[in-house]
């Protein structure tokens, strides 16, 4: 498997040499994106780096500016460095685990959380392994739906203090894009919110191989050119961990692909489709996807919020004074239509919010 032991994102040197700074690194990340851009076109267009302690006028601009055009900002001062840093040394001490080992807890129809190897994303399999899970229950409540590694206690207790404080940094930036949107207005009740019960952490593993061995790829779906495939989130807005491997994308409007480049003790932070339908598309979901794999394994984590079981999705008038483009619906019956194709290719593409758009 050649897993590292030790993974950590605010160690930007320790697979790619000579030490940058982050601005650096950033900027030479997206120049090949923006080309001849000023500095102000660069900022308006690229991934914003966003305070979520401490969210300045121009700031909120910048993050206004990113999620018209792709939906894509990176976060820092988001309180969570503690519990990243435990979950980052569990997550690969997991993968890094024989592959009896993590099958144990192998995902199923009837036991969707756990481990899985050969995910579908747009009909293609990615070449990435993962480990799913909800917010785990007191331990011995018995109504845990997770499948936990055997004999790993801390693993439990690093994935429960993820889930905390990712949930309390999600809520926070949901309130950060709403400001966004609605400029001037400091009042926020009313506005939809996001419900830990159905909201999801997912540890990803892309190796530079195919995780799978080779008399197993018969039965299974070929593997595209992607190590994981465009797609949008189908929640409110994900916070994803990623170390610092790169090789995430997202598509702007302006400038085609570009890359979220990573940035040392930053979370990265994109729009789902729910957020796009309640902002009427002012806002978009952002589409996405990861290149292969050529030299080293890469880490990452989102966390994925997501609304109430029953809540309605439907434009906000509070968020947009347009005529609705879209019908209302419920998120139960579209996360079922979104999940039910990860398992197997069942002949069509998933469910998206255009099946809905009037
Ligand atoms: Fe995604």
């Amino acid at each position: 498997m050649g897993a590292k032991t030790e993974v950590s994102n605010s160690n930007p040197v320790s697979q790619k040499g000579a030490l940058r700074s982050e601005w650096e690194m950033t900027f030479a990340r997206c120049r090949v994106s923006v080309g001849f851009l000023t500095r102000w076109q660069y900022e308006m267009v690229s991934v914003p780096l966003i305070s979520l302690a401490d969210t300045g006028p121009r700031e909120l601009e910048q993050l206004d500016s990113a999620c018209r055009d792709h939906g894509f900002f990176l976060l820092k001062d988001h309180g969570m460095d503690e519990a990243i840093n435990e979950m980052w040394l569990c997550s690969a001490r997991f993968f890094g685990q024989p592959r009896e080992y993590k099958r144990r807890i192998l995902r199923t129809d009837s036991l969707p959380l756990g481990y899985y190897d050969r995910e579908l994303t747009k009909r293609k399999r990615d070449l990435k392994e993962v480990f799913d899970y909800m917010r785990p229950r007191d331990l011995g409540a018995g109504d845990d739906l997770n499948q936990w590694p055997e004999s790993d206690v801390q693993f439990r207790e690093a994935m429960t203090s993820f889930f905390s404080a990712a949930t309390s940094s999600a809520a926070r930036t949901l309130d950060l894009v709403y400001r966004a949107l609605v400029r001037g207005r400091e009042d926020l009740t009313g506005l939809p919110v996001g419900d830990a019960r159905t909201s999801t952490v997912r540890l990803n593993h892309y190796p530079v191989n195919d995780p799978l061995q080779e008399n197993e790829r018969q039965d299974v779906v070929d593997p595209g050119d992607m190590a994981l495939h465009h797609h949008t989130d189908p929640g409110i807005l994900t916070l994803l961990v990623q170390d610092m491997t790169g090789g995430l994308q997202t598509l702007s409007r302006a400038e085609g692909w570009i890359d979220v480049p990573p940035a040392s003790n930053t979370v990265v932070a994109n729009l789902g489709d729910a957020m796009q339908v309640w902002s009427n598309d002012h806002y978009r979901a952002a589409v996405h996807r990861v290149v292969p794999m050529t030299a080293v394994n890469r880490f990452s984590t989102p966390f994925f919020f997501n609304p109430g079981r029953d809540a309605v999705l439907k434009p906000i008038p509070e968020l947009s004074n347009d005529p609705a483009v879209y019908r209302e619906f419920t998120w139960k019956e579209y996360i079922k239509g979104r999940v039910d194709d990860n398992y197997a290719d069942l002949g069509e593409d998933d469910i998206q919010i255009d099946r809905f758009r009037l």
